[in-house]
């Protein structure tokens, strides 16, 4: 793979990792140390993710993600990260990550300009490390909800307000949303919409939720079950969904870690409310970015295969698919 593949110019070299220094002040070390001893998987994927989006950082622009990632996750993507370049494979790690993060970047973005005017609301559910309210300019007239656990939002919190009390780098880092609000709440509960509207989300208002790795966590009963909280607010407003799906073979990855599902997203959505609904894969014109044009690299091979398949002809290997899905509805378009 060249390196305009990986998003780089054919002159350039992977970007060195050079850490912040506030990453080596007393006050972060120890909160990343908390975050490796004392939290689960569950929650330790949000700085996994953000170290993701910070090796990615020519494309994603994150400026938070290595300061919310933290060194031993940087580390590690960057040493997988190496080896792949080495052994020049087609695929460099944490690609699926920065073509994801685009892709609702470029979605939330043609979302909210899709609403004609209105005041407009953005929910993140299993927000983690997510830095878009500090780091998207379409989010100027939006209100921005982050919706997570409270030890994880609490944490990412005190990160903040230790990169702002120092003199360095990221004091400059300013709210890009018209407002930030972080809801605690565990989405398996049957509360967190409460809580949320508790903390000032009004259902009435044009919204755009955004699931970005977190429904395949959840059980079928509790992503189901959020899925339809969702589309009942069709009923009510203009509302757009994006979320990623892991088919079923992708579950099989860690089946221990990922649970719900779904092969047909385009077709399940449809059933609960949503009018409207786009799919696409990793590789699709709108889900490459200028990231995968190898032919032969695993996402495009798969995408040009038909979706029923489980296994893949040539080796019999599952077919991973990570489908991107864009649902909308709105009171006009919804049959009561
Ligand atoms: C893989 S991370 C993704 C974070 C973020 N959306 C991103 O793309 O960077 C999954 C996030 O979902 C959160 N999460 C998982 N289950 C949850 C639940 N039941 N309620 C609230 N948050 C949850 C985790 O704490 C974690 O922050």
């Amino acid at each position: 793979m060249s390196d305009q593949e990986n998003g780089l110019q054919e002159d350039q070299t992977w970007p060195e990792l050079e850490l912040p220094n506030l990453l080596y002040t007393d006050t972060v070390r120890k909160l990343h140390a908390a975050i490796e001893n004392d939290w689960d998987a569950l929650r330790q994927s949000a700085c996994q993710t953000a170290a993701g989006r910070a090796l990615w950082k020519h494309v994603t622009h994150d400026p938070l993600a290595e300061l919310f990632a933290g060194e031993t996750y940087l580390r590690n993507i960057y040493e997988k990260i190496k080896k792949d370049r080495l052994n020049k494979a087609r695929e460099i790690s944490g690609v699926i990550l920065a073509v994801r993060t685009l892709w609702f970047d470029s979605k939330i973005e043609d979302a909210i300009n899709s609403f004609d005017g209105g005041a407009t609301q953005v929910v993140l559910l299993g927000a983690g490390m997510d830095a878009r309210a500090y780091r998207l300019s379409c989010l100027k007239e939006s209100d921005v909800f982050e919706v997570d656990f409270p030890e994880v939002l609490q944490m990412k919190t005190t990160i903040l307000e230790a990169s702002t009390e120092s003199t360095n780098e990221f004091q400059l880092q300013k709210m890009k949303a018209k407002s930030l609000i972080r809801v605690a709440a565990d989405i398996r509960e049957n509360d967190w919409l409460k809580k949320l509207q508790t903390s000032g989300f009004v259902p009435e208002k044009n919204t755009v939720w955004v699931l970005e790795g977190i429904l395949y966590y959840l059980s079928h009963s509790n992503a189901m079950e959020v899925l339809k909280i969702i589309a009942a607010n069709c009923i009510l407003t203009s509302t757009v969904l994006l979320a990623d799906f892991m088919n079923k073979q992708s579950t099989t990855l860690s089946s221990s870690t990922f649970h719900f599902h779904s092969d047909w997203p385009d077709h399940l959505l449809p059933s609960l409310g949503f009018s409207d609904v786009k799919l696409s894969q990793i590789g699709d014109p709108d889900a490459h970015f200028g990231l995968l044009h190898d032919p032969q690299n695993v996402f495009n091979k798969l995408r040009s295969l038909p979706r029923s398949l489980q296994t893949h002809p040539d080796d019999g290997t599952p077919c991973c698919r990570l489908y991107l899905v864009k649902a909308s509805g709105s009171p006009s378009l919804t049959i009561p």
